[in-house]
């Protein structure tokens, strides 16, 4: 079985010291506080090995002014950022966040369909999907807005990956085990989770800026 990572097929061979230095850093706090790790309930230093590659391939792609702001993030910001990617084992070389998304609604409407017609395996499926939706180029921050890049802003990413993410797993398991009452009543949380990290990382989408 290929990596993950390998699906993007350019990964570099030679990163340069700087990137190498400061994820290592990363994760090795990680994994001497386990954070990443305890979550998923067993330490993995192959799978640590593999985030740290992937936040460096990340950090390669961004423009210089991102770099810097992406490195003056806290310690303790830079766990939260590898505990979501922990999450995720899909990645894309050319998808954007705005087309993830719209991948992401399109698992969301088929995980409440499946809701609604009582087929629990396509509501299980669709909510697996949706919370390990792919990962787009370059990774979620150069999508915020340099604004957002800095330890206030990126706290509330875990709220936001808990509502969405966390309950959309519960919604599986509860789906798995023919329980739809449960399922139906997630929903919302998810919901909820979509529509609050909108309001602080984005706009109305497809605004002019023709319009007076
Ligand atoms: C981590 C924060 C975050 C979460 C959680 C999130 N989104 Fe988004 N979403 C964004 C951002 C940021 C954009 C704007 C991306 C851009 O325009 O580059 C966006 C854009 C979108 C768009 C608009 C795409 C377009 O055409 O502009 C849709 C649809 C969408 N999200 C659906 C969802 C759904 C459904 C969920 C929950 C299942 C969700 N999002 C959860 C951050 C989030």
């Amino acid at each position: 079985m290929s990596s993950p990572h390998s699906q993007t097929g350019k990964f570099p061979k030679l990163l340069p010291a700087i990137c190498g230095k400061y994820f290592t850093a990363i994760a090795a706090a990680m994994l001497i506080n386990g954070s990443v790790v305890a979550a998923e309930g067993k330490p993995n230093p192959e799978k640590m090995q593999e985030l740290q590659k992937i936040m460096q391939h990340q950090m390669m792609q961004m423009k210089p002014e991102l770099q810097a702001k992406v490195k003056a993030l806290s310690p303790k910001t830079k766990q939260l950022l590898m505990k979501i990617l922990a999450q995720h084992s899909r990645y894309s070389d050319t998808a954007t966040l705005r087309q993830v998304m719209t991948e992401v609604l399109a698992d969301y409407q088929s995980m409440v369909s499946g809701i609604m017609t009582d087929n629990n395996e396509q509501a299980a499926d669709s909510a697996r999907r949706l919370a390990n939706h792919r990962i787009p180029v370059g990774g979620l921050l150069p999508y915020l807005g340099l604004e957002n890049i800095n330890d206030e802003r990126l706290a509330i990413l875990s709220g936001f990956n808990d509502s969405v993410e966390g309950n959309a797993k519960k919604l599986a398991a509860a789906a798995d085990a023919g329980d739809m009452t449960t399922a139906a009543s997630l929903v919302g949380s998810i919901s909820t989770g979509c529509v609050s990290c909108h309001a602080v990382f984005r706009g109305q989408p497809g605004r002019s800026n023709l319009l007076r």
